[in-house]
């Protein structure tokens, strides 16, 4: 780990932010069993078997779901194990509390913001709530496939548009593609390339959009980038609905966190999809606990950033010294890389070499998509990769066969 990272941090921060703290268990004896949990949880295998009905080697490396291999924040464990005793009761206050924590944070007035057990469930009621058989949804294309799945269930029509060259999306054609769209939907940075999409371009969008639309933003994983968020846009007013998770940066997505920001009314459409962000949510006294300590937790978002940004480097320098071509331009804790092949075979083909790497997009079906793991992770990537692409196309016969589910909405399994 870079040496460098530490500057300004004292140790104990360093290994409270890193979710790794074994020191704090010694000294804080509630913590042991919790730790002891935690770490079993961070093995692959137990987060592979365990999520995805896969039988993995113990060793796999799992860089496949755009997950966080450092976890919750030590504070966001201390935070879990202050709180579970009181799981008997309902405590609306957990959720009020972090709630009022995130709108100061982000200069938001009441009511502008809803905390639910992750942001995927929340998505898909502001994208269901605004488009429909006469409502249709324009979006990126490859981007996260949330937005397409949502207007299959609701038989809204499909517009989807190409990136840019720069693998941005383009809010000229968006905003071209069709006369009256219920949603526009923009993943920034976007899954699965990683890559931003100028704030200014969203602000042009959401001021030339026709009357009656929402632009959703998408920032799952914006404290990896270097950008400015979107979430001021709402503070002033305008047709426009931010999503956020704990499932990236924070490390929680086995806790489920995460918000919808938005001018009260836009929210409250949420109910028109059938009342259920009531029950969405719920989300638990613990996980409540866990976002607002998080939150609050000054320096984890700048160390986390830079260890994702170190490591990013790092692969995607040695991907492009070896001559693998990479979609440039990442901010994310993911890459693109162009495998020569069918994105699936190579999936497969390193998957026999115990590395679980993400999937393939059918607008780019020779790339496929790669997590930020650790630093001993990414190694291990490297040499599989490399022996990997020195095997012929079509030539790896026996790899095993991924069965994942295709998308991920609440009532699938996970797979980011
Ligand atoms: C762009 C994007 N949005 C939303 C989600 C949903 O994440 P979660 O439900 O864990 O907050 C994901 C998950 O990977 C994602 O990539």
């Amino acid at each position: 780990m870079n040496s460098n990272l530490t500057q300004g941090v004292s140790r104990r921060s360093f290994m409270r932010i890193l979710g790794a703290a074994s020191a704090a268990a010694t000294s804080f004896p509630a913590l042991a069993a919790v730790q002891a949990g935690t770490q079993a949880a961070a093995q692959p295998a137990a987060r592979g078997n365990g999520m995805r009905g896969m039988q993995l080697s113990p060793d796999t490396v799992i860089i496949s779901s755009n997950e966080n291999p450092l976890g919750p924040a030590q504070s966001a464990l201390t935070a879990i194990c202050t709180t579970a005793p009181l799981g008997g009761r309902y405590h609306f206050d957990e959720y009020m509390k972090t709630v009022a924590v995130f709108n100061e944070q982000f200069g938001l007035k009441k009511d502008y913001s809803a905390l639910f057990p992750g942001s995927g469930g929340p998505l898909d009621l502001a994208l269901m709530s605004n488009i429909g058989p006469d409502k249709p949804l324009v979006y990126g294309d490859p981007s996260y496939e949330q937005g397409p799945r949502a207007a299959d269930t609701m038989k809204a029509p499909k517009y989807p548009v190409p990136l840019t060259t720069t693998y941005a999306h383009d809010v000229k054609a968006m905003l071209k593609a069709h006369p009256s769209p219920g949603a526009y939907y923009i993943v920034n940075p976007n899954n699965p390339t990683g890559t931003m999409t100028p704030k200014a371009d969203i602000v042009w969008l959401v001021n030339n959009k026709p009357k009656g639309s929402v632009v959703i933003i998408d920032e799952a994983y914006h404290h990896f980038s270097n950008d400015e968020s979107c979430i001021d846009l709402v503070a002033q007013d305008k047709d426009v609905i931010v999503m956020r998770t704990f499932s990236k940066i924070y490390g929680m997505a086995g806790l489920r966190a995460g918000f919808a920001v938005a001018r009260p009314d836009l929210i409250e459409r949420f109910n028109i999809v059938g009342g259920p962000s009531r029950s969405l949510a719920s989300i638990s006294i613990t996980s409540a606990a866990a976002a607002r300590v998080s939150l609050q937790d000054k320096d984890l978002v700048p160390l986390r950033k830079k260890i994702n940004s170190d490591i990013r480097s790092e692969t995607l320098e040695f991907l492009t010294k070896h001559g693998y071509k990479i979609v440039p331009g990442s901010q994310g804790n993911m890459f693109m890389v162009d495998v020569k092949r069918p994105g699936k075979e190579f999936q497969a083909a390193m998957l026999k070499q115990n590395v679980a790497i993400g999937r393939t997009w059918s607008a780019m079906p020779n790339y496929v998509r790669v997590t930020v793991g650790t630093k001993s992770e990414m190694e291990k990537f490297q040499t599989a990769f490399v022996k990997c692409m020195d095997t012929p196309p079509g030539t790896a016969n026996g790899a095993a066969e991924l069965h994942l589910p295709e998308f991920h909405v609440p009532s699938e399994l996970y797979r980011g």
